[in-house]
């Protein structure tokens, strides 16, 4: 039989694009879908009545009052979206970020509001200090040779209590954030030990001092007033290893999920981590800035929002993290729907 290849007919024998041609083709080879069910809402939460206060620098995005909370909050498990990570802004902040471990603390009476109001959702916290902190650091400070710093150990027995009572108020899950040596050991301890064994904890492990969570800095009143966080967030030009050491770490401290942090400069860590930890949860946070870089950008006409969105959140997917953190989530609920 005369076997002609497709070559010799000055064809070519590959076509990439019959892949392409065809909206059904293309939706039957897709393999990276966002889903609702994937994402989470980050919302910050502040004292007062009827205050739905706009961040300037993250336009659709507010500090809220707790009843504008719960009905945020309905709205979310309305929507599908897997749950919220709460953040508050406290009406007094001191040394030692004592809001943070008070059973009133404006975190702890959010966390109650949103389960009673949206009881599917789950609630997550951000354990840490710097929305607490009279000075904005992740933890109580320290002088050393001279300088003020973060006390690692004793910030520890602080960020426990902080868990504990998030856990107390209802908290579906805690999500330490300050990347203090041993966090995820001390919280998990004290978690235990209060009787909250129970409790999922995913780990901020590969967490990167970044000039992206310049946002969120205003809308969680949280930057540090002296200096910056390089001294315990990871350094973006160390080795992409370091990130694995942290996982490694938190793991063995009990972290149940991993979280790389931000998302979108970090798809090469956020895949390192996938191809390492194959069968541990790995989320993204798609932080503040990512968010508010296409919100400018949009808001001149420059990108179109709900594609750029998509296709940024469709990468963080893809690079391996399946559950993502991000401004988003009831967008991508109504875009997707
Ligand atoms: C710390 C915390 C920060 C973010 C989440 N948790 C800020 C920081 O480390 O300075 C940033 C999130 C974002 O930029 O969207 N509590």
């Amino acid at each position: 039989m005369n076997q002609r290849s497709a070559a010799d007919s000055g064809f070519p024998t590959t076509r990439m694009r019959r892949l392409r041609y065809n909206a059904g083709v293309r939706a039957l080879i897709r393999e990276t879908t966002l889903a609702p069910a994937n994402l989470i809402l980050p919302l910050f939460v502040r004292p007062g009545k009827n205050i739905k206060q706009p961040i300037g620098s993250m336009p659709g995005q507010f500090q809220l009052s707790l009843d504008q909370l719960a009905k945020e909050a309905k709205e979310a498990e309305q929507l599908g979206i897997a749950g919220v990570i709460l953040f508050g802004i406290p009406a007094e902040k001191d040394l030692q970020g004592s809001d943070s471990y008070c059973d009133q603390g404006i975190v702890q009476q959010a966390v109650r509001t949103v389960k009673e109001a949206a009881p599917k959702l789950l609630v997550l916290t951000d354990v840490c200090f710097c929305e607490y902190t009279s000075h904005g650091h992740c933890g109580l400070l320290e002088e050393r040779n001279g300088q003020q710093d973060v006390a690692n150990d004793p910030t520890l027995a602080l960020l426990g209590k902080q868990a504990v009572s998030h856990a107390q108020a209802g908290a579906d899950m805690v999500a330490p954030s300050g990347m203090m040596d041993g966090m995820v050991g001390a919280i998990r301890y004290a978690l235990d030990h209060a009787g909250f064994s129970h409790l999922p904890l995913m780990s901020y492990a590969a967490k990167y001092s970044s000039a992206f969570y310049g946002p969120f800095r205003d809308a969680a009143e949280s930057a540090p007033q002296f200096g910056d966080r390089r001294t315990y967030q990871m350094d973006p030009a160390a080795a992409a290893g370091q990130a694995l050491r942290e996982v490694e770490l938190d793991l063995r401290e009990g972290a149940d999920m991993i979280m790389v942090k931000p998302a979108l400069a970090y798809l090469d860590i956020i895949r390192d981590v996938r191809e390492n930890f194959p069968g541990v949860p790995l989320a993204a946070y798609n932080v503040s800035g990512e968010y508010s870089l296409v919100k400018a950008a949009a808001a001149n006409g420059w990108v179109d929002e709900r594609t750029l969105a998509l296709e940024m959140l469709t990468a963080i997917k893809r690079a391996g993290a399946s559950i993502i953190l991000t401004y988003w989530a009831k967008d991508v609920a109504r875009w997707l729907s």
